[in-house]
C-alpha cells in the first residue's frame, strides 16, 4: 500500500502547523496585546462597516501600527490582522 499511517499524519501536521492554522494566530494576539490596541480600541470597537474586508483591515492595522511606532515588519501585520480576523471580523469564514 503506497500511503501509509504516517504519511497522513505527515501531512495532517503541515496543515495545522501552517502559519495561519497555529503560530500565525497566537503570535497576533500577542502582538495585539503587546501594542496596546484595545487602549483605543475598546471604546472604538472593530467594525466591518468601516473595514469591510482583508486587505483593508491589513491597511488598517499597517497604519495604526506605523502611527505608533511599533515597527512591526509585514508579518508581524500580517499575523495580527489574521488575529483580528479570527476574533471579530471573520472574514475567512
Ligand atoms: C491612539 C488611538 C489608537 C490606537 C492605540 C490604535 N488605533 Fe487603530 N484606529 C484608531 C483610529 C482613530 C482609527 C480610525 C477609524 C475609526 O474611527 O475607528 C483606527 C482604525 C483601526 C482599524 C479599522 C477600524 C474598524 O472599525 O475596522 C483597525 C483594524 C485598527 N485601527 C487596528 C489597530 C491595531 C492593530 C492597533 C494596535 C497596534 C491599533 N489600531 C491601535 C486609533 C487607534
Amino acid at each position: 500500500m503506497p500511503y501509509n499511517k504516517s504519511i497522513i499524519a505527515a501531512s495532517l501536521m503541515s496543515i495545522i502547523s501552517s502559519p495561519v492554522f497555529a503560530g500565525d494566530l497566537s503570535e497576533g494576539a500577542r502582538l495585539h496585546q503587546e501594542g496596546n490596541c484595545l487602549s483605543c480600541h475598546q471604546t472604538r470597537p472593530y467594525s466591518k462597516i468601516k473595514t469591510p474586508n482583508f486587505a483593508k483591515l491589513e491597511a488598517r492595522v499597517n497604519g495604526c501600527s506605523n502611527q505608533l511606532n511599533l515597527g512591526w515588519f509585514e508579518d508581524e501585520v500580517s499575523a495580527v490582522s489574521h488575529y483580528l480576523d479570527a476574533t471579530y471580523y471573520h472574514f475567512s469564514k
